[in-house]
């Protein structure tokens, strides 16, 4: 079946009426019908808009094979649409019912070991299942004509955070398949992986499993496609349902959500395919560094929406309980993360969940309307944003201009997370967010973009850590340099090339003449110091190259450890622009300082401040100037005056205090 296109208008719509949606998962089938009436009436006072409902519902709706029990489902939706409460109704297709694995056990995952995983939890199907896609397909259909033009429903939710692996037989037929279409032929096959070694070669694409458990190191090209093809599987159930949706008569956007940068899924090849991007998001309260560390998640999420407006659709109103030691977030903390997506683009912000569960494996899992009740610090923290974000009115729809770009792309991520490589302690995102934080700090947005893509707008263009690159994703950071951007590469970038074959010659191969130097030998490194002019105490560590200078200035040079002598950091001019080159992991400090000085000429979004106040976080979103104090102290900050801030009314003297988790959303005063 087709696929239809991505319609950004269908949220845009919906957004122009109801302006910023607000609400989140909400689960009447786990309540008796008493307490949906108090639900409706506690959401209403908040203020909530969007509601979404069934996302677990399968074994409700279909309790045995072939029923269809929608009496209850007819009675939420109205109840909800009585009360002006917009929903986003889902399949229910993440967790099927229990009979369908007891009677059908393939349409259950089977794990690398071989070991098939049971219902009782949820998740429990093998996209690659011929049953599970009928049955899926079945109820959706019949979701979706009973559903499509009911008044209440304007937005679709297909699954949820699709993100399954599957090694079983149905998936290493479905592996087999994909990978005839994407090499023709098998010799195509053997060249891409690199059969020759270790005798792997193919005489048929029937001998060919997925990388399930081995008796050694996984051959990895083979292991990259199967990420490759996993992500396309799980697409191909989401568009299978999208299709069917749309088939029905439904005109309201669909969508399913994404998880950050999640492993299992390529976003990037999901984003055409979604009508608005939404996200799920939950910031560590425990980590200093998360504001920072969400910020570029919701960067990469309006990215991938080249620039629209997109979803928070699931957050935690104050703990989560998946993980080990579950810190809570103050009503303030809520708040603040909530604006916060919303100065980074967002249209939409939702939580998981509206009640909390009494039952279930996330019966501690925080909620909007907690065990307690409405009486309670969270819930009236929740009436506040409901306020809150009705008065943002004025940016529903605005744009966030990005100064900065970053690439990244997943399949370099999965290449560079295979084992045996020089070291196993250099993590594509990990280094993503490293970098990302020097521009979080200068009030920088970026736009996380992939290889290739033409970037000559961006006065700064980052590359952490591109392991893969090929020519046409040189030649644009090559453009973007003449065109007189700062363009910071990391180290081990340009490796190899799209099948994971090292590039050989000196390193980075496709890289060395815009840099001015090549490397020679990639080493893992102990700690070791780097003698560089202005920054005391400046290290290194996890990788270097064994590099030269080749025409480029030398920054930095390792002081000590194996490479002690050699170049470290170097910066080839090309006119106006440049290109820098870190051939080493270095500290935090240095990686500040060199991106610190690629951005002298980036104007942030606070004007005047270059390195804005510690825990302080400044974006513009159209004509907003949002500020955000993440830190826990109140701070002075520097502010254009005469402006108006759309939550409190008051108007900007040219010093704005700023007190712990609170925020500022400043706009010129006109008549709006
Ligand atoms: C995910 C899921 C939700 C819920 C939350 C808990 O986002 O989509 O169903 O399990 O995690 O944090």
């Amino acid at each position: 079946m087709s696929s239809t296109t991505r319609d950004p208008d269908r949220f845009a719509a919906l957004t122009a009426e109801v302006g910023i949606c607000f609400g989140g998962d909400y689960n009447p089938e786990q309540w008796p019908r008493a307490t949906w009436r108090e639900d409706v009436e506690l959401m209403r006072r908040a203020g909530v808009n969007l509601v979404t409902v069934g996302v677990f519902s399968w074994a409700m709706i279909e309790p045995t094979p072939g029923a269809r029990e929608f009496a209850w489902l007819d009675e939420v939706l109205g109840l909800l649409h009585g009360a002006g409460i917009a929903v986003d109704l889902a399949t229910p297709t993440a967790s099927p019912p229990p009979w369908l694995g007891v009677r059908h056990p393939e349409t259950l995952p089977t794990d690398r070991d071989g070991v098939r995983l049971v219902p009782g939890s949820r998740n429990q199907f093998t996209p690659a299942s011929r049953v599970y896609r009928e049955h899926a397909l079945a109820i959706t259909r019949d979701l979706a004509v009973r559903y499509a033009r009911h008044p209440a429903v304007r937005m679709w939710h297909v699954g949820n955070e699709y993100g399954q692996l599957d090694y079983g037989d149905e998936a290493a037929g479905e592996f087999r398949r994909w990978l005839r279409e994407r090499y023709g032929t098998i010799d195509a096959l053997n060249e891409a992986w690199g059969t020759s070694f270790w005798s792997q070669r193919y005489a048929d694409f029937d001998e060919i499993l997925p990388p399930r458990r081995m008796p050694y190191i996984v051959n990895p090209s083979q292991a990259v496609d199967f990420r490759r093809y996993s992500s396309d599987q799980l697409r191909d159930c989401y568009r299978q349902l999208r299709d069917a949706i749309r088939e029905a008569g439904a005109t309201a956007p669909i969508t399913t959500n994404f998880m950050g940068f999640f492993p299992h899924a390529d976003y990037r090849t999901w984003a055409g395919d979604v009508d608005v991007i939404a996200d799920d998001q939950y910031p560590d309260p425990a980590s200093p560094t998360s504001p920072a560390d969400i910020a570029l998640v919701q960067d990469l999420m309006r990215s991938l929406g080249d620039g629209r407006p997109w979803l928070l659709m699931e957050q935690s109103v104050s703990a989560t309980s998946w993980r080990g030691h579950n810190l809570p977030k103050s009503p303030a903390r809520a708040r603040a993360d909530s604006l916060q997506a919303v100065a980074r683009g967002a249209d939409g912000i939702c939580f998981f969940q509206w009640r909390q569960s009494r039952a279930g494996a996330e019966r501690f899992h925080s909620a909007m309307v907690p065990h307690a009740g409405s009486d309670t610090e969270v819930f009236r923290g929740v009436v506040r944003q409901g306020a809150d974000l009705a008065r943002l009115r004025p940016v529903v729809g605005a744009r966030v201009q990005a100064q900065a770009a970053v690439v990244f792309d997943w399949p370099s991520w999965w290449a560079a997370d295979e084992p045996a490589l020089p070291t196993d302690r250099l993590d594509t995102v990990a280094e993503v967010t490293r970098w990302y934080r020097a521009l979080w700090r200068r009030g920088i947005a970026a736009d996380i973009v992939a290889g290739g893509t033409d970037v000559t707008d961006y006065p700064l263009v980052l590359v952490p850590h591109a392991y893969l690159i090929e020519p046409d994703a040189a030649a644009a950071l090559a453009a973007a340099s003449e065109a007189g951007a700062q363009v910071v590469i990391g180290p081990f970038s340009g490796v190899a090339d799209a099948n994971g074959h090292i590039r050989t010659g000196r390193s980075p191969v496709l890289l060395r003449e815009l840099i001015g130097a090549s490397g020679e030998e990639w080493c893992a490194l102990p700690d070791v110091d780097l003698d560089m002019p202005g920054v005391a105490g400046a290290t290194a560590s996890t990788l270097g190259e064994r590099l030269r200078s080749d025409g480029a200035e030398v920054r930095a040079r390792h002081a000590s450890g194996p490479l002690s002598g050699l170049p470290a950091i170097t910066r080839q001019g090309h006119g106006p622009g440049a290109a820098w080159y870190l051939g080493a992991v270095v500290d935090d400090g240095v990686l500040d300082a060199v991106i610190g000085e690629a951005a002298a000429g980036v104007a942030g979004a606070l004007p005047g401040v270059s390195v804005l106040p510690d825990g302080v976080e400044a974006v513009r979103r159209g004509d907003a100037l949002f500020l955000l104090n993440h830190g826990g102290q109140t701070v002075q900050v520097p502010v254009p005056p005469g402006l108006l801030d759309l939550l409190t009314g008051e108007v900007t003297n040219s010093v704005a205090a700023i007190g712990p988790d609170d925020v500022r959303v400043l706009i010129e005063r006109q008549d709006r």
